[in-house]
């Protein structure tokens, strides 16, 4: 039986890939920030076991990658197999507005828990969750070797840890390797993200309860894939007989209007009737284009995107009107 330590667990990509580790017969550990309301691990709900209850595989531990001593005391007495850090500040237009606690958690946290893994000498193999925000303003389709220039603080955080990871794997021979994810979306996307704002609104704009939703750059082109197989991509990486790094895509991208388009004409409304501008949701630095190249891992590891953008609307629109109808 292997087990797991995940950071970021409470997360969207964390509960799934809870979820889908504890199918596979794993124990799986995670990490989960004190917060004075229980309501930060509701994603975990349908896998949650009582810590009575016997035989439970998934505990959970009150943490923070801010903290490196409880890192190290938590991986010398886990002793994971596998370590997936999913933790970070991963909102980007709030990354502005928090640098250095965005540094602090999603750079700093990175080269914290791969240095309590060096620490306590244990061979483990570790997945850092990189991130298409990386590439920036470099040319579509970015892939593996396309050359990086972030345009916010939490993609310069992302781009730290990042080379962190490499730098450990070439230091150390750990294996620690970087899924470089494009966007990736679910009913269980954090809800001021912008597909699931505009499934949400969707969803309340048919019940009747609001008229409109304001949102920023429409122009923007994102590659937006289904976030289970993108927690089936990680776990494969980690199965994987050498440790290398990986774009996670789609290869297929539209604008944040047509995503839009795609989520009212599927409630039967027409999204210009209810979409309208705000500059407060522009960034100061955008990045235009992410249209991500998977052929690398489609070829290498046999991992392939099954759910694209359009039908990703279909899915998340469905998703907030069951859930408002049923009051959950
Ligand atoms: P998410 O829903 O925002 O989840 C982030 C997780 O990190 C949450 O569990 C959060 O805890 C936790 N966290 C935040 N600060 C922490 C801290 N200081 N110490 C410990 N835990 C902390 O993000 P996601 O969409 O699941 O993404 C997972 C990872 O992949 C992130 O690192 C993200 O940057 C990266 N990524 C995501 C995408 C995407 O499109 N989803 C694409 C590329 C890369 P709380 O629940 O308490 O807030
Ligand atoms: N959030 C948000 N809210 N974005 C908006 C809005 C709005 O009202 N209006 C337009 N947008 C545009 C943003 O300017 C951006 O170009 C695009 O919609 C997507 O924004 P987000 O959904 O916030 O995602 P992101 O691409 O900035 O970042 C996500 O994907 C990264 C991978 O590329 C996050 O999940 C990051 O953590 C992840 O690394």
């Amino acid at each position: 039986m292997k087990t797991a330590l995940i950071t970021g667990i409470s997360g969207q990509d964390g509960s799934y890939l809870t979820e889908l580790l504890l199918a596979k017969g794993y124990v799986v550990h995670g990490i989960v920030r004190r917060s004075s309301m229980i309501g930060n691990t509701s994603r975990l709900d349908a896998v949650y076991q009582d810590p009575h209850d016997s035989g439970r595989r998934l505990f959970l531990h009150h943490g923070d990658v801010t903290d490196a001593g409880l890192l190290v005391n938590l991986i010398r007495d886990i002793r994971p197999d596998e370590v997936y850090n999913l933790a970070a500040q991963s909102h980007v237009r709030v990354s502005f507005d928090l640098p250095d606690y965005t540094a602090n958690v999603t750079a700093l946290g990175a080269i914290r828990l791969l240095e309590a893994v060096r620490a306590s000498g244990i061979d483990t193999r570790i997945y850092q969750a990189s991130t298409s925000e990386m590439f920036g303003t470099a040319a579509p389709p970015q892939h593996e070797t396309t050359v990086f220039h972030p345009r916010s603080p939490y993609g310069v955080s992302k781009l730290f840890a990042h080379w962190a990871t490499v730098n450990y794997r070439e230091s150390y021979g750990m294996f620690a390797v970087n899924g470089i994810a494009f966007n990736h979306e679910s009913p269980r996307r954090g809800e001021t993200f912008v597909t699931r704002k505009i499934t949400r609104a969707v969803a309340r704009i048919a019940a009747g309860l609001e008229k409109r939703v304001y949102l920023g750059n429409l122009d923007a082109v994102r590659d937006w894939g289904y976030a289970p197989e993108y927690a089936e991509a990680m776990w494969l990486m980690l199965q994987h007989g050498e440790p290398v790094d990986y774009v996670i895509a789609t290869g297929r991208a539209a604008t944040v209007r047509d995503f839009a388009d795609a989520a009212f004409s599927h409630a039967g409304l027409d999204w210009r009737d209810h979409v309208e501008h705000d500059d407060r949701y522009e960034r100061p630095a955008e990045v235009p284009e992410l249209v991500g190249d998977p052929a690398k891992i489609e070829r290498e590891i046999g991992w392939k995107a099954r759910v694209y953008w359009d039908e990703l609307a279909r899915i998340m629109v469905d998703a907030d009107r069951n859930a408002l109808r049923s009051g959950t």
